[in-house]
C-alpha cells in the first residue's frame, strides 16, 4: 500500500510575512499520525527559511520546479542540487501552469525528474487533462500517456510521487467528481503497474484541484487516492492541517 502525502503548492505567493504559517503548520503535523506524510512546496525564495522553521518537526519542504540540468548557463533557472541544498526534500515537476507558462513537455519533465532523482530529491510528477480534452471523451487516454512521458527512464519507483490535477479544477472551485477521480486514479495505477509491476501498488498518487477542508475527506477515501496536493488551501495553517486531519 502506498503512503499519504498531504501536499501544499504554494505557486507564486509568499514572502517572509508569510513564514509564521510554516511554522504553523510544522507545529501541527504529528509524527505519531501514522502513514501520513505533511509537506509544503513553497517558492525558491522560501526554500532555506521554510527548511530552517520545519526543521526537526515532521513537516517536509519541498521547491515547485527544478531545471534539467545540475548546473550551466541557464539564467534564473534553480537546479535540483540547489534545492537539496537548502534542506528541502521534495520538488514538484510538471505542474500544469509549468507546462502552460513555460512549455514544459512532458520529455522535459521526464528530465527534471530525472535530475531531481540524482540530486537525492523526491520528484512529484504532476498530470491532467484540459477541460476540451475531458468533454472529448479522452481524458483517460490523455492522462496515461502523459504519465508515461512523464517518468523518468530506469527510475527507482519507490521514489517516484504522481499527482493527478485536471487542470480545469485548478484554482476554479470546480472539484472533480469522486467518480471521475476513482475512475483516473485506477487507470493511472493500472498504467504504473503495467511500468513498474507488483512496486507500483507503493507509488502514492494524489488528487489536486480545488481540494479544501469541506471536500478532502471524500476524495481522500477513493481508494487509490493516497493524498493531496493542495494550491489556494494550503496558504493558511488551519485549512492545510483541517486537510491533513481528514487524512
Ligand atoms: P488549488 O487547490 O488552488 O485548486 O490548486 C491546486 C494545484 O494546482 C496544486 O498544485
Amino acid at each position: 500500500m502506498a503512503r499519504t502525502l498531504v501536499a501544499g503548492n504554494w505557486k507564486m505567493n509568499g514572502t517572509s510575512a508569510s513564514l509564521p504559517e510554516i511554522e504553523a503548520i510544522a507545529a501541527g503535523v504529528t509524527p505519531e499520525k501514522e502513514g501520513v506524510e505533511a509537506l509544503i512546496c513553497v517558492p525558491a525564495t522560501l526554500l532555506t527559511r521554510a527548511a530552517a522553521a520545519a526543521k526537526g518537526t515532521a513537516l517536509m519542504i519541498g521547491a515547485e520546479t527544478c531545471h534539467a540540468r545540475g548546473s550551466g548557463a541557464h539564467t534564473g533557472d534553480i537546479s535540483a542540487p540547489m534545492i537539496a541544498d537548502t534542506g528541502a526534500s521534495h520538488v514538484i515537476v510538471g505542474h500544469s501552469e509549468r507546462r502552460a507558462d513555460h512549455g514544459e513537455s512532458s520529455e522535459i519533465v521526464a528530465a527534471q525528474a530525472a535530475a531531481a532523482l540524482e540530486a537525492g530529491l523526491t520528484p512529484i510528477i504532476c498530470i491532467g487533462e484540459t477541460a476540451a480534452e475531458r468533454d472529448s471523451g479522452k481524458a483517460i487516454e490523455v492522462v496515461t500517456t502523459m504519465l508515461s512521458a512523464s517518468l523518468p527512464a530506469g527510475a527507482d519507483p519507490s521514489l517516484l510521487v504522481i499527482a493527478y490535477e485536471p487542470v480545469w479544477a485548478i484554482g476554479t472551485g470546480n472539484v472533480a467528481t469522486v467518480e471521475a477521480v476513482d475512475e483516473m486514479h485506477t487507470a493511472l495505477r493500472a498504467r504504473l503497474t503495467d511500468t513498474y509491476g507488483a512496486a507500483a501498488a507503493g507509488i502514492p498518487i494524489l488528487y489536486g484541484g480545488s481540494m479544501n477542508p469541506g471536500n478532502a475527506a471524500g476524495l481522500l477515501a477513493v481508494r487509490d487516492v493516497n493524498g493531496g496536493l493542495i494550491g489556494g488551501a494550503s496558504l493558511k495553517a488551519a485549512d492545510f492541517l483541517a486537510i491533513y486531519a481528514a487524512a
